[in-house]
């Protein structure tokens, strides 16, 4: 609400050319104890003035040399635009026309001298009260605009933190169900590990039943030369079944987590046999560039035959049309280098810092595990060793595998 101390402070500018009547205007209002009046018996100022005032209420003569009041009027709406500062006409003008057009072209009252002072005061009163409670409802509207803005600033920020929190939720919701689904392949590996080596050692012991008798059926009849050929044929393939079986159940055989030192040739040898079949059907050529001395380094056995089969199974399945397969060691200062290099579809630059995480594959859910390499990257660290690559989309990869002859990496279990 308004205050008597509001209306009292109001801005008040008087324009008259008779300086008498401005003196007689400006005491009624001291004496009403208004602080704040300006005066100018000049019309030519009032622009000026106007601007550097903004009077909350304008006393004006009409009849004055160089502009008349009308003038005056259009100048203050000129500075104001739409809403000027209420004019209260003040004139001897009798003419109702000129009252009538006065109050047309904006004044807001209208007052005969000679004036009545008390009238004087009541009416400039009541202008001021309703102009100053007009500019209090127009701050309280632009101070309550500019609160419904900034909160809906802020309920829009809110919204979209909302809407960015839940994509985040539904990708994470997303990256575990496909740890869930990946997991449950693995498990689902490890199982079949297992039953593997279990047929594995439910063939061997027949097997070798098999071969038995076919051993005394060579040696005690004496056969026919074709039908001798054909039990040679069937105790060489038993053996290589007998041997396959074995490297089966070695392979998967829970690891015993104790270093020996492995003959590193011989262990890529085994592996290789494990392949031989596959290289053979899908055109890939194995090359071998072996030092010719390599010393046994001191290794868990089939977790080194377990890193070494997963490179052969990746250069595998990056050579779907065929190529060729070199392996190479080394003996370097302290340690032995083995690569595996192979001439398939190589890696995406974007891929080579995933390859080795886990769960990372590029080979769709049935085929790939993205198990192989970070298993790989496990045993080889474990081993106080390196496992590094190269690759070249389109030309080929090279994984590089280093072990140190002496145990110094972490217990590998
Ligand atoms: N020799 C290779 N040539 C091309 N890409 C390879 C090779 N070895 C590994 N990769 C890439 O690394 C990924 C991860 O390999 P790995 O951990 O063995 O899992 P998986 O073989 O089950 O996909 C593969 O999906 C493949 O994109
Ligand atoms: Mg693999």
């Amino acid at each position: 609400m308004l205050d008597k101390s509001d209306i009292l402070k109001a801005k008040i500018l008087i324009v008259d050319d008779e300086s008498s009547n401005i003196m007689v205007l400006e005491t009624a209002l001291k004496q009403a104890k208004y602080t704040s009046v300006t005066s100018t018996t000049d019309p030519r100022e009032v622009a000026f003035l106007y601007q550097e005032l903004r009077p909350d209420i304008v006393l004006l003569d009409l009849r004055m040399p160089h502009f008349d009041g009308f003038e005056v009027i259009e100048q203050i709406k000129h500075i104001e635009g739409e809403s000027y500062a209420p004019i209260l006409v003040l004139t001897a003008e009798s003419d109702p026309a000129i009252r009538l057009k006065a109050l047309q072209v904006g004044a807001r009252d209208f007052l005969s001298k000679p004036l009545d002072l008390s009238e004087v005061l009541c009416r400039i009163r009541n202008i001021l009260e309703v102009h100053l409670l007009n500019k209090s409802l127009e701050a309280q509207k632009d101070f309550i605009e500019q609160r419904v803005h900034q909160r809906t600033i802020d309920l829009r920020q809110a919204n979209q933190q909302l809407k960015k929190e839940i994509a985040e939720r539904k990708r994470s919701e997303e990256e575990l169900q496909k740890v869930n689904q990946q997991l449950l392949h693995a498990e689902k590996l490890s199982a079949l590990g297992q039953l593997a080596a279990s047929i594995a050692h439910e063939f061997n012991n027949p097997l070798m039943g098999i071969r038995n008798t076919l051993e005394q059926v060579q040696r005690g009849t004496h056969l026919e030369d074709s039908l001798a050929e054909l039990v040679e044929l069937s105790i060489n393939e038993s053996n290589r079944v007998m041997n396959l079986a074995l490297q089966l159940k070695d392979f998967y055989r829970p690891s015993s987590g104790t270093r020996h030192p492995l003959n590193l040739h011989h262990a890529i040898d085994d592996m290789l046999m494990l392949k031989k079949n596959e290289f053979n059907k899908e055109n890939i050529q194995v090359i071998k560039e072996y030092s010719n001395c390599l010393p046994d380094v001191s290794v868990v056995e089939d977790q080194i035959k377990q890193v070494i089969l997963n490179l052969l199974q990746n250069a595998n399945e990056a050579c779907p049309r065929g190529g060729a397969l070199t392996i190479r060691t080394r003996n370097l200062d302290s340690a032995v280098e083995v690569e595996i290099e192979d001439t398939g579809q190589g890696i995406q630059q974007e891929y080579m810092e995933k390859i080795f995480d886990p769960f990372f594959t590029t080979k769709g859910e049935v085929k790939g595990t993205g198990l192989g390499l970070s298993v790989s990257y496990g045993i080889i660290k474990r081993h106080g060793g390196d496992i590094n690559v190269s690759s070249n989309k389109g030309k080929g990869s090279k994984f590089t595998i280093t072990l140190p002859f002496k145990e110094n990496g972490q217990d590998p279990t």
